[in-house]
């Protein structure tokens, strides 16, 4: 057994099906790249049998990732097990990540198999994703509920199938620390063939002990963690990957276990995780929380003041959160520009740099400080060449109503303008856009959410809209100093998003139908 720990990141498996968590393929693609150039060791990159989405963000990411292992689940199933497969077929490191219950209460109710039936089931897809990759791992669902002789003998199966991770999960959020121990020593001391494999934990976090339980479970025996960016997932969510991390670092006096994950990137991609899904953390969240470095008590400032060690078991710096965080104003220039784009681990290209650059001008011009969180949100800003683009806003609104909004846009190049009245500003605004908009009338707003990004009067507004079309999930994001014009530039940015996505689905249904030629999409007109 190594002491070096494998993380297992299914942020965009796991966490992605959880309500409101989901990510549009070029979502993924982001979080999937900062993943994996934190030295995060395998991404669950989605599932691919589950839509046409799902597969081709995990062919897309097994495509481009550059040192990570990439997963795709599979049920015990034929079909699922092919068609990850094809989808990780022109990855540098594919994994398999095949699963089949193994508790009674599943097997009896859900899958109507008895446990010898079961052992088939687990040995037929283990082998069948061994035929196309020799990195297969196995999960037993439901393991916390197991029968644990049973348990040794679907482990056994699993690792004579080919299997070369054994996960043992938490599905239910039912363990504690001691049962997870008890339960990794007794399989690997029982199961025969054990040393041919790695044991993995997945754990759930329904009573809140996820991250205790993986930390519980490698120090029985364990060596790969599954969790979560933020901790995102399931129900109550996943073990989250910033804090057995940062538990393996800080504690490596009682762990003495290594972990390859750059811990200084760790708040960068929690800012990512948040801004694509639109939901914000905790502000006492462990580690990545807006709290979670911050002294209040007099008695603590006090200490902090004498010596940081007194009330400080890790700096913000060890994960990623810059001390002084003030970046410039209207006065610097490209170059100090790029530098400190480069210092927050951002890469662009000249044409998008050039173009972020106008856009912090514009900003500087209008707020005295920038700081990183401006700059994060300024990169986020989607890119010029969408087919809707904010132009100008003008509101008319107050105690005294009624509240009118006057939008200009910018449809294919031409500036369309419109006024709308509706119950408060927003929903002036809003009007005015899906008046516009194609698509964007149909589509049902499921979340809009606003967020002071940094402190102060003049600081910009953050805003997420979620809408709905179709069964798909587009979120955007507009910033900006005025809250309303932030707002209008989210609800742009996701119908930019839902119009990328039909043009989209449209190319997959003229790939399928070869000679049927769809008509191209045409903007509404009746724009005042
Ligand atoms: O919770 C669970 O059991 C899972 C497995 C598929 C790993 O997500």
């Amino acid at each position: 057994m190594t002491n070096r720990i494998i993380i297992f990141d299914t942020t965009l498996r796991d966490g992605e099906q959880s309500p409101g968590m989901s990510m549009t393929r070029e979502e993924k693609l982001l979080v999937a790249e900062v993943l994996d150039g934190m030295g995060v060791d395998v991404i669950e990159a989605g599932f691919a049998m589950a839509s046409d989405g799902d597969f081709e963000s995990v062919k897309a990411i097994a495509e481009t990732a550059k040192n990570a292992v990439i997963c795709s689940l599979a049920r015990a199933k034929e079909a699922d097990i092919r068609r990850a497969a094809e989808a990780l077929k022109n990855c540098k490191r594919p994994r398999i990540h095949t699963f089949m219950s193994t508790s009674e209460i599943h097997l009896t109710h859900q899958f109507k198999l008895s446990q010898d039936e079961a052992l088939v089931v687990i040995k037929n897809a283990v082998a069948l994703a061994r035929s196309f990759t020799d990195n297969v791992e196995w999960s037993a669902m439901d393991a916390t509920r197991t029968e644990l002789n049973y348990l040794v003998k679907a482990v056994e199966t699993a690792i004579d199938a080919g299997a070369t991770t054994i996960n043992l999960p938490d599905t239910v959020g039912y363990g504690t620390p001691e049962t997870i121990g008890h339960m990794f020593r007794y399989v690997i001391e029982n199961a025969k063939n054990a040393h041919k494999a790695v044991f993995s934990f997945h754990g759930q976090n329904d009573l809140g002990l996820a991250t205790a339980n993986s930390l519980a479970a490698v120090q029985a025996g364990a060596r790969q963690i599954e969790c979560t960016i933020n901790g995102i997932g399931e129900r109550a969510g996943n073990t989250s990957l910033e804090e057995v991390v940062m538990a393996l670092k800080v504690r490596k006096d009682v762990f003495g276990l290594e972990c390859g994950v750059n811990a200084q990137h760790l708040m960068r991609a929690s800012k990512l995780v948040t801004q694509v899904t639109g939901q914000s953390v905790q502000v006492n969240k462990a580690i990545v929380g807006a709290n979670a470095f911050a002294h209040e008590s007099g008695i603590h400032q006090d200490g902090m003041l004498k010596n940081r060690d007194t009330y400080e078991i890790m700096t913000p710096e060890s994960v990623g959160v810059t001390k002084t965080n003030l970046v410039m104003g209207k006065h610097s220039g490209r170059a100090a520009f790029k530098d400190k784009l480069g210092e927050l681990g951002i890469r662009l290209g000249d044409n998008q740099l050039e173009d972020a650059f106008v856009r912090f001008k514009t900003l500087a011009d209008k707020k005295k400080e920038i700081f990183d969180e401006d700059l994060f949100a300024l990169i986020d800003t989607d890119a010029a060449d969408e087919r809707y683009a904010f132009a100008n806003l003008n509101i008319e609104c107050g105690s005294e109503g009624p509240q009118m909004a006057r939008l200009g846009m910018m449809i294919d190049g031409h500036l369309r303008t419109t006024k709308k009245e509706g119950n408060g500003p927003v929903d002036a605004i809003f009007k005015c856009i899906k008046s516009m908009a194609l698509d964007a009338n149909e589509a049902e707003l499921k979340l809009y959410q606003v967020h002071a990004i940094t402190g102060g009067t003049d600081a910009q507004a953050e805003v997420t809209v979620r809408l709905e079309y179709e069964g798909k999930l587009v979120t955007g994001h507009g910033a900006d100093v005025d809250t309303l014009v932030a707002s209008a530039k989210a609800y742009i940015a996701a119908i930019n998003k839902l119009e990328r996505l039909s043009q989209r689905l449209l190319l997959t249904d003229s790939e399928a139908t070869a000679t049927e030629k769809k008509p191209a999409k045409k903007a509404k007109t009746d724009a005042a």
